[in-house]
């Protein structure tokens, strides 16, 4: 029997403001197994973020909440390793001190001094951020201190991985580099991962399940597509998959057609929603249905 492993119940989020309560997140559930990659895709300032803060124990839910392996998520911890939207080195450590002190925090008592200076030059190099060991974050770009960010979290070996748009400010080719090395290490390590991000293709190519958010206020899970598509997944040869082409449509429907606007006076109307074409409008406009037997997602809300 799967044992859910992670558990959002009910929950709801309201950030006080000077206007009064402002209800980001209602009735969110999301129940996740151990070693799921998980997406979650929806417009600009839907709540994704607020979803993967509560989850890191950074937000406390004001109704409902998380729960870990049968445990209530209320504070931060190093079995659940964050990948911030903007990358939060600290300034005045290097590179290597840098995902030095992350793994202290967690092998300090099972690894050698030896054994962690390897492990931190593994991570580092698998970002591609050897070369800048001594550099501190003020001297190097906002993707490489991304790249740096990736590298700690890795690091961590953590049994949740949340990630919020990690690849985004990478150019594409170290990105799909991560994004293949991120799905090795995945299967490695049996991580149970949340990722946030724009990019259709990327939430395709790397998840298990795809969780797609309605626009907010008081934002929720409206469908969830499954991708079944085998593993190890190689995004040459799934290109011209026809179940990756269908996945891909869903994902692109839901944020288009059925999803389109962002909510009212949110951040979200100055930038784009996702990284993909928009399909292609004709004169139907019809939301598709969700749950007639062609269609691979299921609606939610
Ligand atoms: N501390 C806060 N106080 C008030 N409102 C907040 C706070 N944090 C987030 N919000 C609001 O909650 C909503 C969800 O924000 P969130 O950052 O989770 O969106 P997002 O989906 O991650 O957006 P993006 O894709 O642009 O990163 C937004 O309307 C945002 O303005
Ligand atoms: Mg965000």
């Amino acid at each position: 029997m799967s044992k859910s492993h992670l558990e959002l119940t009910n929950v709801q989020m309201a950030f006080d403001t000077k206007e009064g309560p402002f209800v980001a997140l209602e009735n969110v559930d999301l129940k996740i197994r151990k070693g799921e990659f998980v997406s979650l895709i929806g417009h600009s300032g839907c709540g994704k973020s607020t979803v993967l803060n509560i989850v890191a124990g950074l937000l406390q839910a004001t109704r409902g909440g998380c729960v870990l392996d049968g445990h209530e998520v209320n504070t931060p911890g190093p079995e659940r390793a964050v990948v911030f939207q903007n990358h939060s080195l600290m300034p005045w450590l290097t590179v290597y001190e840098n995902v030095e002190l992350a793994v202290q925090q967690v092998f300090r008592k099972t690894m050698s001094k030896s054994e962690r200076r390897d492990w931190i030059l593994h991570n580092l190099k698998l970002v591609n951020m050897d070369h800048a060991l001594d550099k501190r974050p003020g001297e190097i770009s906002g993707g490489m201190a991304q790249r740096v960010g990736i590298a700690r979290a890795l690091a961590m070996k953590p049994s949740v991985l949340l990630m919020d748009e990690p690849f985004g400010a990478l150019d594409a080719l170290t990105r799909a580099h991560l994004q293949d090395s991120l799905m090795e290490i995945q299967q490695d390590l049996n991580s149970t991962v949340i990722m946030i991000t724009h990019d259709v293709d990327e939430a395709v190519l790397l998840s298990d399940r795809i969780v797609m958010m309605t626009n907010g206020p008081a934002a929720t899970i409206g469908e969830e597509l499954h991708i079944e598509l085998p593993r190890p997944r190689n995004r040459v040869t799934l290109a011209d998959h026809p179940e990756y082409v269908r996945y891909r449509q869903a994902v692109l429907s839901f944020l288009y057609e059925k999803q389109r606007f962002p909510g009212k006076g949110e951040k979200g109307k100055d930038k784009p929603a996702v990284e993909a074409e928009a399909p292609q409008q004709d004169d139907d406009t019809s939301v598709p249905e969700s749950d007639d037997a062609e269609s691979p997602v299921r609606r939610i809300a």
